[in-house]
């Protein structure tokens, strides 16, 4: 998978990808991600990539210009599955979503800041909007950070055996069911013995339980 992700803060979005997981994925060539600085495709001397809006308002809004001479300059390089923009009027992450995107081959991925970007941007590239929950950041970056995390996780390769995505809460619609390690007693505190049985057919059908409980105490919603 190839993941290039167009922003005006390039240096907000490295760490992530510069550290555990992410890292290795990108070592094992199992993913590439580039970073486009915005300004670099301005034609103004100022590098100017956002204007005051028409009607007036409060807020800037990102330029057209510079945002479609980066995504055309992609474009005329490879296809592309979709061009994401990270808003928080897009639809919400969730696992499905991640599940989804972890399929595709070539992803852009645009990171809004200010008012957002010129409503023709939208129309002309942008094939899915994404948002990561009912609040406002002050940019599009970290947003995007959190949706290559989710994605790139679920690439096969990525995670191995002790870290797999097949039994991760959400993943069938279910929260993980609670986990414990060593030691088996801490401070008068037990894990639950049905854990130290070693009868593993028995203790598949208890995690079962606890996470179809956790879902039905704490996320109802999932269940429907
Ligand atoms: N940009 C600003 N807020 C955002 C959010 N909640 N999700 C995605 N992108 C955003």
């Amino acid at each position: 998978m190839r993941i290039d992700i167009i922003t005006v803060l390039p240096e907000l979005l490295k760490s992530p990808f510069e550290a555990s997981i992410l890292k290795r994925a990108i070592e094992k060539g199992l993913v590439e991600v580039h970073f486009h600085n915005l300004r670099d495709y301005t034609t103004n001397k100022y590098k100017q990539v956002d204007d005051y809006q028409f009607g007036g308002g409060a807020g800037m809004v990102m330029m057209i210009e510079p945002i479609d001479k980066c995504i055309s300059q992609l474009k005329s390089e490879r296809d592309y599955d979709d061009v994401i923009y990270m808003t928080p009027d897009g639809n919400t992450l969730n696992q499905s979503i991640a599940n989804g995107l972890s399929l595709k081959e070539n992803l852009i991925i645009l990171c809004g800041h200010y008012k957002g970007v010129d409503q023709r941007v939208r129309d002309m590239h942008v094939t899915k909007e994404i948002s990561i929950g009912d609040y406002v950041l002050s940019g599009g970056e970290l947003a995007a950070a959190v949706v290559c995390d989710a994605v790139i996780r679920l690439i096969p390769g990525v995670l191995n055996d002790e870290t797999s995505a097949l039994t991760d809460t959400f993943q069938d619609n279910l929260l993980a069911p609670p986990v414990y390690t060593r030691p088996a007693e801490y401070k008068g505190m037990e894990v639950p013995e049905i854990l130290l049985s070693g009868n593993f057919p028995k203790i598949e059908k208890w995690r079962e339980e606890q996470a179809l409980e956790r879902t039905k105490a704490r996320r109802p919603d999932l269940l429907e």
